[in-house]
């Protein structure tokens, strides 16, 4: 048998976030169901912060409600705070990804809170997640974002991500994701990170979430794999940073994680050609914004056989 990785779309989120012009709810549809039917089995549709913030996620309700219609999708959200947890569950999105910085400026910035106000709200939001009927509760992830480097404060020690990490899964966190939002991180520190959260958090799953900013972004997935990590986040084309991070800018190509896991014998369930497909949408939608990508510029390798037929030949 061979080991199941889970791959998650956040370009949708992660990628439009930055980007100043509108994406037609209709091509953010077009891109969630073709991504999804090439294997993508989770997807970060949109965000719940206010609109009049981040005006890109106006259709948050559109676009999650029809998201959920597709088969066999795992529909998830950002959120920032409370509010955002109930826009979510009114909706009866699948799964809630909310965010706080392991970084104390970058934490003010972004979500206008000490860090441990942010603490503070997510036990109030597991707490209302515990209120809801039993079938219409969503995962909540407690997402540490900056957890491998600040573009305010440098270096961030080890001891305050694990701190935050052990914070929010005594709060209730059904899963955490550890990432690197300004692409510092290199693979002997992803190491040493994630082992060290690996230790505290117990049976609790931890996602990686990578940006390529500095071209680290594929190694840390290889050392992040080393560490027993099976969840990653990136995003179509590499789209992705945080406004709200200086000099923050793409996640990990999707194509080109797919093709490294897929290369390496892990199964992702995804066809990495329909999954090359699916950025005729984002390039049609978007013909300014700037996509990244070396399997969809280089093709696959002469001969190359995905994993799924390696295993049955
Ligand atoms: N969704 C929609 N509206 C929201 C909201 C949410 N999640 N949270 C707050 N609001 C509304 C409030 O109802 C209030 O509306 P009003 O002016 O009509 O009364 C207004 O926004 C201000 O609310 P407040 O609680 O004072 O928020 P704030 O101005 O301190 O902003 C955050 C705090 C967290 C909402 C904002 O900083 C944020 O959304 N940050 C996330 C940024 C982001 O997406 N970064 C990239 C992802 S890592
Ligand atoms: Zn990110």
């Amino acid at each position: 048998m061979k080991q199941k990785v889970i791959v998650r779309e956040v370009g949708l989120r992660d990628g439009l976030q930055i980007h100043p012009t509108f994406m037609a709810t209709e091509s953010k549809l077009a891109w969630i169901a073709a991504e999804a039917a090439a294997g993508v089995s989770e997807i970060e549709v949109t965000s719940y912060v206010p609109p009049k913030l981040i005006p890109q996620f106006a259709d948050a309700a559109e676009v999650t409600t029809a998201s959920l219609k597709i088969p066999n999708l795992m529909v998830s959200a950002l959120i920032p705070n409370m509010k955002g947890a109930q826009r979510g569950i009114e909706l009866g999105v699948h799964k809630l990804n909310f965010v706080m910085s392991v970084s104390h400026t970058h934490n003010l910035k972004n979500v206008r809170r000490e860090p441990e106000e942010s603490v503070a709200d997510f036990k109030n939001i597991v707490a209302l997640i515990k209120e809801q009927a039993q079938g219409s509760r969503p995962i909540i992830t407690g997402g540490l974002s900056t957890a491998l480097g600040c573009s305010y404060e440098g270096r961030i020690a080890v001891s305050e991500v694990v701190k935050r990490a052990v914070q929010l899964v005594q709060a209730g966190a059904d899963e955490l994701v550890v990432a690197d939002t300004v692409g510092y991180a290199d693979p002997r520190q992803v190491r040493e990170v994630f082992e060290a959260v690996l230790k505290e958090v117990g049976d609790v799953p931890v996602a990686a979430h990578f940006h390529d900013t500095r071209g680290t972004g594929l190694a840390n997935v290889s050392a992040a794999l080393d560490c027993g990590i099976t969840r990653f986040d990136a995003s179509l084309a590499g789209l992705g940073g945080c406004p709200f991070a200086p000099g923050a800018s793409g996640n990990i190509v999707m194509e080109d994680l797919c093709f490294l896991l897929d290369s390496m014998g892990y199964e992702t369930g995804v066809d990495l050609k329909k999954l090359v497909e699916v950025r005729q949408i984002i390039e049609k939608s978007l013909p300014d914004i700037v996509m990244q990508g070396a399997i969809a510029k280089a093709g696959l390798p002469h001969g190359y056989v995905p994993a799924a037929q390696r295993q049955a030949a």
